[in-house]
């Protein structure tokens, strides 16, 4: 059901607040920054305890309010070009650039249509051969005679599946194929894009290389060029539909020339996909994997479905889309562990009006950030809410409504990679179900910001299955 917002009053400017009227709880405190950078889980979970869903802090400077409950996520969500605006912070907008989907919110809407077909549907069935055989491949190589690094060997799969089909480059014929761009091995690919992926989070906003973003900036420029230079390599061989992302812009391109994509929106959505995929997906399989190691009914579970749906061989041909849906409870088990433990925030919005919500004044110029880790604690939204149980997502139960269940955001600026997300899941425990048992080894740390994953240091067992 969707939760509904009638009682949002959008202010007009100088329009005096109502006086009957609350505010948020909490007054804001100048070590909140610090506290919820340290750890968002205990920051969210100790001010719910406190204070309810919304609360009022000072996280990223100015006056923060953190929102759980479905109706405030709702109006944090959707309010572009009435009464937000995107309130990432200066540093994060300059390494996205302006082709983004959140720089611009007049072309939003646009952009948004014209990039879901390269995530969904046809293409998004056409990408599953790739995904099939590189997770078969990199299984393969998983070590057994001794333990191994959990997001090595995830972030690795996670590479070699995501960067051919939203870069458009094959990766599965060494680095001659690299040769002649201008980043011409793989491991300099992967250098690259981690410098680039950590300039979104410097705090400084210097461009030099002595800072985080100075160097994120500078990987930026190099991924750009890398890009052109494969569009141009398509072009000289004409494009031809091939299953990808870059493909799929460059058909609709040649078909439409002043429609939406130009080459420098080209090359920036590819760069920016990569970005929005490859360390959300390796978190979300490694917790996936991690959450099960503790689960060994729910894997017998899993096994059996997998048996019914796909037969005795799960791997020795590739599933169908409608397979894939069929296993309904290996997707409640994926949902549960975005549940439980989300990879990222969602919606950084600031207001550019004053709004009041059931009663409750939200001031112009204040920040909202719309929290999972609240909204997926709430015993209104979910019973029992510390306990692992993947029941809970079955129709029966019907629990994760719109805007309770928020690992991909809601609303205008929902993930767009969102079934790209659960399809790489899907595939990827398939395999590792069919292969591999896996023990733990001890509890796991996390790094908790700006993404939620599980520390580098952190090891698993695996067993050949016979
Ligand atoms: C576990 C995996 C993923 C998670 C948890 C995740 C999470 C999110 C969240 C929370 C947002 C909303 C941000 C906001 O409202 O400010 C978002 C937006 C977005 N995501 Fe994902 N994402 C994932 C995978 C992907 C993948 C695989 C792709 C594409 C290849 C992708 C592409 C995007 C795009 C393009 C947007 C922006 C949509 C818009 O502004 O309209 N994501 N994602």
């Amino acid at each position: 059901m969707d939760p509904a917002i009638d009682s949002l009053v959008i202010l007009a400017d100088g329009q005096a607040t109502p006086t009957n009227r609350s505010e948020p709880p909490r007054r804001p405190k100048w070590s909140d920054t610090l506290q919820y950078i340290a750890n968002p889980e205990k920051f969210c979970r100790d001010n719910l305890a406190e204070y309810g869903p919304i609360f009022k802090t000072s996280v990223f400077g100015g006056t923060t309010v953190f929102v759980g409950s479905a109706p405030a996520n709702k109006m944090a969500f959707n309010g572009d070009n009435s009464y937000t605006t995107i309130g990432l912070p200066a540093t994060t907008m300059e390494m996205f650039g302006e082709h983004s989907l959140f720089q611009r919110p007049d072309l939003h809407r646009d952009r948004k249509s014209a990039l879901r077909p390269g995530f969904t549907g046809r293409m998004l069935a056409d990408y599953m051969p790739h995904m099939h055989q590189v997770l078969g491949e990199h299984l393969q190589t998983w070590p057994t005679d001794q333990p191994a690094n959990l997001m090595a060997i995830i972030e690795s799969a996670a590479f070699d599946l995501l960067a051919p089909l939203l870069l458009g480059i094959r990766l599965d014929q060494g680095d001659a194929v690299l040769a002649d761009l201008p980043i011409t091995t793989k491991a300099q690919l992967k250098q690259q894009y981690k410098t680039f992926f950590d300039g979104f989070y410097g705090l400084v906003n210097w461009n030099i290389p002595l800072t985080t973003f100075g160097r994120g900036k500078r990987a930026r420029a190099k991924l750009i060029d890398f890009m052109k230079a494969v569009i141009a390599q398509r072009r000289q061989s004409d494009v031809v539909a091939t299953p990808d992302f870059l493909s799929m812009m460059l058909m609709a391109q040649q078909d439409n020339p002043d429609g939406v994509f130009n080459d420098t929106l080209i090359a920036n959505q590819c760069l920016l996909q990569l970005w929005a995929s490859y360390y959300e997906v390796s978190g979300l399989l490694a917790s996936w994997m991690y959450q099960l190691g503790e689960q060994s009914d729910i894997i017998e579970r899993l096994r059996t479905e997998q048996t019914q749906v796909l037969g005795d061989s799960p791997t020795a041909t590739l599933p169908t889309m409608e397979q894939l849906k069929q296993l309904t409870f290996l997707d409640a088990t994926i949902k549960e562990t975005l549940r439980i433990l989300p990879p990222s925030s969602t919606a950084t919005r600031t207001l550019t009006k004053t709004v009041v919500l059931d009663g409750m004044v939200f001031e112009q110029g204040w920040n909202i950030i719309a929290e999972p880790r609240i909204a997926h604690a709430m015993e209104q939204h979910f019973a029992n809410p510390d306990a692992y149980n993947p029941e809970r997502f079955l129709s029966e139960q019907g629990e994760g409504r719109a805007y309770e269940f928020i690992p991909f955001g809601g609303g205008v600026h929902a993930c767009l990679g969102a079934q790209m997300a659960m399809v790489s899941n899907k595939l990827f425990a398939i395999h590792l179900l069919q292969a591999f048992d896996w023990q733990l080894l001890g509890k796991a740390d996390f790094v908790q910001f700006p993404l939620r994953k599980i520390k580098e240091s952190y090891q698993v067992q695996l067993k050949k299955r016979g």
